[in-house]
């Protein structure tokens, strides 16, 4: 079979839930929180990770990251500040998340404004990584180029060495929390004959209407 032949016989069919209005919690981020909790139910393997799409230079451009917290109606992820996302962010503060939960067929879209959080938030969590995370967001120059795994791994080498008395290791300030105030989300949720539920959250003035769109 060719590549576009097995391309052609994937096909599943989504009719495993529906989503109407009256499922909807009138606050996007209750209803994020409900699909998010039965993602955690279902199979979905890491369902926190969701694709971040940022612009650079009328570019679109996305990566997979973790959300690591909803905090005031806002959704956060860690990252490398001098990174290529981090470059961007600077530039145009639009992004949006994409998460996908195949084994419940659902989409969730989010679209906003990325700023960086309070420091005291970043160096909170920055503590409750796990050592050796938290070396490597000392030691990699995240989206540069380097030469070698080995240069990575003398990269990795030195600073921990460096900090092999040191108990607590210090946040570098190259390395910290996002946080994505949304204007606007969807949900979407696969039924029969692609035949799609979508609804959509709108903020204005300061108030959220909900939407449904054609699939
Ligand atoms: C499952 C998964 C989770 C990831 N989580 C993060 C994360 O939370 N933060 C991060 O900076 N990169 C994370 N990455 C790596 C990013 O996808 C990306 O390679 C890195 O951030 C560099 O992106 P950039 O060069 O566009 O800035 C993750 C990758 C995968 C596949």
């Amino acid at each position: 079979m060719t590549i576009n032949e097995k391309l052609e016989n994937l096909r599943i069919h989504y009719k495993k839930n529906s989503l109407d209005f009256g499922d909807c919690d009138p606050s996007p981020i209750v209803q994020f929180e409900k699909w998010f909790d039965e993602s955690l139910k279902s199979e979905c393997d890491e369902p926190n990770a969701f694709i971040l799409s940022t612009i650079c230079n009328s570019r679109p451009r996305g990566r997979v990251v973790l959300l690591k917290g909803i905090n005031e109606g806002k959704f956060i992820f860690y990252s490398n500040y001098l990174s290529a996302k981090g470059h961007e962010i600077e530039k145009s503060v639009f992004v949006s998340m994409t998460f996908l939960w195949l084994p419940l067929q659902r989409q969730v879209r989010i679209e906003g404004r990325a700023t960086k959080v309070e420091s005291v938030l970043s160096d909170d969590y920055f503590q409750k990584r796990p050592r050796g995370n938290q070396i490597g967001a000392i030691a990699s120059p995240q989206s540069q180029r380097v030469s070698s795994r080995q240069e990575l791994e003398e990269l990795f080498k030195k600073a921990d060495e460096k900090l092999l008395s040191s108990e607590v290791l210090p946040r570098p300030l190259h390395w910290g929390g996002y946080s994505i105030e949304p204007d606007y989300l969807e949900f979407w949720q696969g039924r029969e004959s692609r035949m799609h539920d979508r609804i959509i959250y709108e903020k204005s003035d300061d108030k959220w209407n909900l939407s449904r769109l054609a699939p």
